[in-house]
């Protein structure tokens, strides 16, 4: 009897590795080379979930282990993913082919997590070109400057806080994700939901808007299968917004809505504007509006303020650049008068400063998209690829960014790649910060807008320098989907 119980489960194993082989070898089938590292059962996934690295920086490996390939496989688990590194198939995968690539790859199950699923990020068809048509209008010129207002504002609130830390020292050291994550949240309590956030409280408690919405990109094993394994989650149902986050907006939604509704003069957020949308006649119900809200907060504030603590960090380690900048800044606001809408726009050196900064350290360090419809790829190496459906492609952005075959010295932090002249000279596809194409980030210039408005207000008056407590070179975290320097991003910060 035991020998036969030994003989079963010799062929049940027996089996298993067949079954593994066969998937792991999909890629070497297909005549595509295949990123190294794979391991039985788990693919490439293993780094990821023993937290050595996070999922942007496993594709920048691959990415950069096979740089004579057009494209190399990878696997997550037993999955097969594409990265494709050719610009001529990242540009069919975003923009010229977008029938065959228009899914994301993160996918996000209704009856888990019903609000986040709303978000454009993780819609397709007609829920994703509907929403998607609502934040162009939202984000368009005419409705940023009236949004200007309440960000106006925000930046005399900032200005506030930090004269506060400042009374009674003359350095404040701080860590500039938390100090740009209050910024960029009171921008979304107040010209989003019209609410106070309380963000920019000294006691900032625990009632503050950024503290009741936790970090949500926080890359668990929960989080993960949510995000990676849809089927496995189908029966696990890990969300990844959570119940308090979802409560949350509901609930400020719902009393907002009917206040608003009754009110005699209207406000400038953006909760206004899905009001006014519903007196043209769009039907948008109140799941539909806190699901918009969440859209805002979640794709607006992280993505912003890990963008400014980057810039941050450059700024402080560019001294010389810094005073660059300054001197825009005060001039154009002398010229017009104030920090208004217009001078923002005409602060271009400024544009420079940002770009180059994402172009190191890009928030998002990857595009992951899903292959909808049989299309062949066809790499400048003569590899070719028929890719079917279902199939995930990923595009690193960190490898493009950094890649000596598009930039001069791709290390060095130099802004004036992005000047009048140099920047003709960019080469398309290679610079991603907001990804390209039908899906490129819908609030580019809602991010850009309070980007610029809370630089301006730090350059204006203050000065940043580097502290010690910053681990330098900046090592990206394990722990997190978006980019974030292990160990903080310490600076001091002191008046002019
Ligand atoms: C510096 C700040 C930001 C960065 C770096 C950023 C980056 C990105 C990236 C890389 C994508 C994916 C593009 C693709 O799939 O090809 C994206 C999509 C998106 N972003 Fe942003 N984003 C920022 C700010 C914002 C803000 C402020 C909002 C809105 C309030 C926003 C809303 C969205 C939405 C809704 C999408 C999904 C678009 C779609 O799939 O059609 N983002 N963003």
């Amino acid at each position: 009897m035991s020998s036969m119980l030994f003989a079963l489960l010799v062929g049940a194993f027996s089996l298993l590795c067949f079954y593994l082989y066969l998937k792991h070898n999909y890629w070497k089938k297909n005549g595509i080379p295949t990123v190294r590292g794979c391991v039985p059962v788990l693919g490439h996934m293993l780094p990821m979930i023993t937290k050595r690295m996070n999922f942007s920086e496993s594709i920048r490996l691959g990415y950069e282990e096979h740089k004579n390939h057009s494209m190399v496989g990878m696997y997550k688990g037993t999955k097969p993913v594409l990265i494709v590194r050719d610009l001529n198939l990242v540009k069919t995968v975003l923009q010229s082919n977008f029938s065959s690539f228009h899914e994301n790859g993160f996918k996000i199950l209704p009856e888990v997590d019903p609000l986040l699923s709303k978000n454009p990020f993780f819609c397709y068809g007609e829920p994703w070109s509907t929403g998607r048509k609502r934040l162009t209008y939202a984000f368009s010129n005419v409705r940023l400057k009236i949004l200007f207002a309440a960000v106006g504002g925000v930046c005399k609130k900032f200005e506030d806080f930090l004269n506060r830390r400042l009374k009674t020292s003359n350095k404040y050291e701080v860590d500039m994700k938390m100090l740009f994550l209050r910024f960029t949240s009171e921008v979304v309590a107040n010209a989003g939901l019209g609410i106070e956030g309380y963000c920019l409280e000294d006691d900032a408690g625990a009632s503050a808007f950024y503290k009741r919405v936790e970090n949500t990109f926080t890359e668990s094993l929960a989080t993960i299968i949510a995000f990676h394994y849809p089927s496995i989650n189908r029966l696990l149902k890990f969300n990844v917004l959570s119940k308090s986050v979802d409560g949350l907006f509901r609930q400020v939604v719902s009393e907002n809505l009917k206040i608003r509704r009754n009110a005699s003069t209207p406000n400038n957020d953006f909760l206004q504007l899905m009001i006014d949308m519903e007196k043209t006649g769009e039907v948008i119900d109140e799941e539909t509006v806190s699901a918009h809200a969440v859209s805002f907060y979640l794709d607006g504030t992280e993505t912003s303020s890990i963008t400014l603590n980057f810039i941050g960090h450059n700024l402080a380690t560019h001294p010389e650049i810094q005073e660059k900048l300054r001197k825009e800044v005060k001039s154009t606001i002398e010229k017009h008068g104030g920090l208004t809408f217009e001078a923002l726009k005409d602060m271009t050196y400024m544009n420079q400063v940002i770009s180059e900064s994402q172009r190191l350290y890009p928030s998002l360090g990857f595009l992951h998209k899903m292959c909808t419809e049989e299309f062949e790829l066809q790499g400048s190496d003569g590899l070719t690829y028929r890719i079917k459906p279902g199939t995930e492609v990923v595009i690193s952005v960190f490898g493009l960014h950094g890649d000596p075959k598009y930039w001069v010295n791709p290390d060095v932090f130099d802004p004036e790649r992005f000047n009048d002249e140099r920047k003709q000279t960019i080469e398309k596809m290679t610079f991603l910060p907001f990804g390209e194409g039908p899906r490129i980030c819908v609030g580019m210039r809602m991010a850009l807008l309070q980007m610029k408005a809370c630089l301006a207000t730090l350059m204006n008056n203050y000065k940043l320098e580097l502290s010690p407590r910053t681990q330098v070179p900046l090592q990206m975290s394990p722990h997190y989907v978006m980019s974030e320097p292990i160990g903080g991003n310490w600076v001091y910060i002191s008046k002019l």
